[in-house]
């Protein structure tokens, strides 16, 4: 069986590994394409090397641009190299541009596509993702729902067939690296930082970083921190702050320290260490909780609400307000941290790319591995 794997950004590199090294595990020797979405040297060749995926068999070099112009670059090229490579499967992961590009590419060559993060809902279609999400679950043939909340999101929509709640990559990409990112990562020595001392930040949606007035609601919220934060700023977050006159402003609050953005054994022992995450990452939602360091989420909704269910992770938006009433609390009330800090992780064993990889060839054994003309049949 030849699988190919198609993946653009830094949270795909970071969720995929896991799945690829399942089939190399299996002796299936995957084919991988990197449509260059992210493609500063600590936004995607840091996780190559890290994780291990240096056998990149094309690079795309798509780059940045408008959501068609990016998704119609990842489309032509990715489009190409099936045509030539003739894959069983490809497999996609998220909900970027680049997976979007993907699935359309694979499904209009009958080749099958496999969703791996099916299912996920913001319930905002207002965000690029969302139509991402739901367009390529639509066009997947087999879908890997990491949980039964996103597998009912499925069904709702009337996907039914190939379904498999396998829990999410992240868990095993977390359990994979975290010893060995305590073990190597010299991150707080070089940053001057001690664990339970810092909340961690990041921060790069369109939706918080594309308009000026959000955007300097979030510096706002920066200012008033009551404790030191770091930021590994994601290169959006940083040319909007340029652009939009704010960059000085951070620059100048003294209990934050922004950095480029960092490797993943850095990143996983900052993350580790944290008192507290504030974020509108996807990944970054899902790795707290598998961590125990309490979750704010600079959002107003979220596909990964089985966090906020657990308890480990709260909504909080851009209202400072609430990010400064949480922090206290969390800081003043030891019961309230322990609480939060202790949720129960949601999203599985550590053990989905197994299974992804285990799925995908007893489909493809047993000839049931192809596109069919009908969902319901
Ligand atoms: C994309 C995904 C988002 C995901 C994020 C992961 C879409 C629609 N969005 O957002 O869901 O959370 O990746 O990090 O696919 N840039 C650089 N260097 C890089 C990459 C980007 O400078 O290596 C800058 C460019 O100015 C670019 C901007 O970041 O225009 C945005 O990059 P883009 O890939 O369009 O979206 P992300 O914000 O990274
Ligand atoms: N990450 C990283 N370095 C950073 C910021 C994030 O390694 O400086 C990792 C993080 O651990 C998580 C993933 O990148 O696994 C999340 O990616 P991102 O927030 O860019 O995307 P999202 O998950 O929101 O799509």
């Amino acid at each position: 069986m030849k699988p190919a794997f198609v993946f653009g950004t830094r949270p795909e590199i970071i969720k995929l590994a896991p799945v690829v090294r399942a089939f190399e595990e299996r002796s299936v020797k995957p084919l991988l394409i990197h449509t260059g979405q992210h493609y500063d040297y600590e936004m995607s060749r840091v996780f190559l090397e890290e994780l291990e995926l240096d056998g990149i068999d094309y690079h795309l070099e798509v780059g940045s641009g408008t959501q068609a112009e990016q998704t119609g670059r990842a489309m032509i090229g990715i489009e190409r190299v099936l045509m030539k490579e003739k894959p069983d499967v490809v497999l996609v992961q998220g909900d970027t541009n680049t997976v979007l590009a993907g699935a359309l590419a694979g499904v209009k060559l009958k080749i099958p596509v496999a969703h791996v993060e099916a299912g996920l809902r913001s319930f905002d279609r207002t965000m690029p993702e969302e139509i991402n999400r739901i367009l390529t679950d639509h066009a997947s043939e087999v879908l890997f729902p990491p949980t039964e909340e996103a597998r009912k999101n499925l069904e709702r929509e009337g996907v039914t067939r190939n379904v498999y709640v396998v829990g999410n990559t992240i868990v095993d990409a977390v359990l994979q690296n975290s010893k060995m990112a305590e073990r190597k990562s010299d991150v707080l020595e070089r940053l001057g930082l001690k664990p339970g001392e810092y909340v961690l930040v990041t921060a790069h949606r369109a939706e918080n970083t594309d308009s000026r007035e959000n955007l300097e609601r979030l510096v706002g919220i920066l200012e008033e921190l009551p404790m030191r934060a770091v930021y590994p700023m994601h290169p959006r977050t940083r040319n909007r702050l340029k652009e939009f006159g704010l960059w000085e402003r951070v620059g100048s609050i003294e209990k934050l320290l922004v950095t480029e953005p960092l490797g993943y054994l850095d990143f996983l022992r900052l993350e580790k260490n944290a008192f507290a995450v504030m974020t509108d990452s996807g990944g970054i939602q899902e790795e707290s909780i598998i961590l125990n360091v309490p979750c704010l989420t600079l959002r107003y909704n979220t596909e990964r609400p089985e966090t906020v269910k657990a308890g480990g992770n709260v909504l909080v938006g851009l209202e400072k307000e609430l990010v400064l009433k949480y922090l206290k609390r969390l800081m003043e009330d030891g019961e309230f941290y322990r609480r939060m800090a202790s949720s129960k992780n949601p999203f599985g064993d550590g053990m989905a790319g197994e299974r992804i990889a285990g799925i995908l060839l007893e489909l493809y054994e047993r000839g049931e591995l192809r596109v069919r003309s009908s969902r319901f049949i």
